[in-house]
């Protein structure tokens, strides 16, 4: 298949049709010089250009350089093809601080996320100044982006955490059938998608009148790593794990209805008069109807990080969501969830991160972050 563009409004990579697999990074800015910084997002955006159209990383390449000179490119994509590669940056409140003048800069929907009922983040792997979420077909071209990312910021920034994913759990367009998670449950089924123009708007874009003019265009991105218990979940019966998500597991469907897409009724109720969809279901709690129609766009990825040394996989969801303003839309919602969800008794919200993302870059003149400094 054709690439995706590069260069346009938006950046890709978020209401693109979610690939397969993901390599997150997210680094710290080592160097203290605002001119070094810029320079750096410069040489980063020719880089994703040149990446995300299954070019190497310089113009030079892994072997066409001078023999005595370090490559520009890592070489271990060289012959594989785009795989639909997308590069998405975001920026860390940290950012935001005397170093680099910004601090004037920081968008009030960039507030610090609270803290989360039940949560227990490790701070070594929350945050960052700066984030880049690379998506791909094919794992090799994911994780050779980044690394070629990280080899140009050499000396300027630092890898503070990393992440892999694969089999999106999330579709974001209706053209996609909806992917599962570790949980076996359909996952993205009520999304906002590349369809919904409307709510695209409303919901996932930022406008200049948000209060951030240097943003239009851009959006915020969540992330929450959530390590599942998937051991005593394999042991929790069919009907338990649909009641807790409100959906049966074979079709998607809410419970009570038939077809994955059918709508979602809260108010019917089954022939014990109980509602089918209970209270503490994920989906209801979680539901715009539910939370003064707060969407959001869900873009995360399955994780398996080897075995946590107590006889366990490490495994669950690096979640990923995208909005306008997550104080309207990501807190309000999972604050309901971690009081009330109960799919809460099998997950626990390791890592968190919020990075506002800028607009798409127009052509090559232009750079990630150009609107900012
Ligand atoms: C829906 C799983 C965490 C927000 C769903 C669905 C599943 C699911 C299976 C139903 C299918 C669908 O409509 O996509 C999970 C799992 C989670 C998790 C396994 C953690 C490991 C979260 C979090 C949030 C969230 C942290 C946001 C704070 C939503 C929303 C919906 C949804 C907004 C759609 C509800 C609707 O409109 O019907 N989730 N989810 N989920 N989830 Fe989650």
């Amino acid at each position: 298949s054709d690439p995706f563009p590069f260069y346009g409004e938006h950046q890709a990579g978020v209401v693109t049709p979610a690939q397969d697999r993901l390599h997150f990074v997210a680094f710290d800015v080592i160097t203290k010089n605002r001119a070094e910084l810029v320079e750096l997002l410069q040489e980063w955006t020719a880089a994703a250009a040149r990446l995300t159209q299954g070019k190497e990383a310089g113009s030079f390449g892994a072997v066409g350089g001078a023999p005595e000179a370090a490559p520009d490119d890592t070489g271990e994509a060289l012959g594989l093809p785009a795989s639909g590669l997308t590069l998405t940056i975001g920026f860390g409140a940290s950012l935001f601080d005397e170093r680099f003048g910004l601090a004037g800069k920081r968008p009030a929907a960039l507030a610090d996320l609270p803290k989360f009922p039940g949560e227990q983040l490790i701070p070594e792997i929350s945050g960052g100044d700066i984030c880049v979420q690379a998506c791909a077909h094919d794992p090799q071209v994911a994780v050779h982006a980044i690394r070629n990312l990280a080899r140009i910021g050499f000396g300027k920034v630092s890898v503070r955490w990393s992440q892999l994913g694969f089999g999106c759990t999330s579709s974001t367009s209706r053209a996609q059938a909806t992917p599962r998670n570790l949980m076996g449950f359909k996952d993205g089924t009520n999304n906002l998608k590349l369809e919904d123009a409307e709510l695209l708007r409303d919901q996932l874009w930022a406008s200049a009148q948000d209060g951030s003019a240097w943003m239009a265009g851009g959006t915020y991105m969540v992330t929450r790593k959530i390590r599942m218990a998937i051991e005593t979940w394999d042991r929790t019966s069919l009907a338990e794990q649909e009641q807790i998500f409100g959906r049966n597991k074979g079709e998607g469907a809410p419970l009570g209805k038939q077809a994955e897409f059918d709508a979602v009724d809260f108010a019917a109720k089954g022939a014990d008069g109980q509602p089918h969809i209970k209270a503490d279901a994920h989906v209801r709690l979680a539901h715009p109807s539910n939370n003064s129609n707060a969407h959001l766009l869900r873009r995360g990825y399955n994780f398996v990080d080897g075995s946590d040394g107590l006889g366990r996989l490490d495994a669950g969801l690096f979640f990923i969501a995208y909005q306008r303003d997550p104080r309207k839309q990501f807190v309000p919602v999972q604050m309901k969830l971690a009081k009330n969800d109960a799919l809460n008794e099998y997950i626990k919200h390791v890592s968190s991160g919020l990075f506002a993302c800028p607009p798409g870059v127009r052509d090559a003149g232009d750079y990630w972050g150009r609107t900012l400094f």
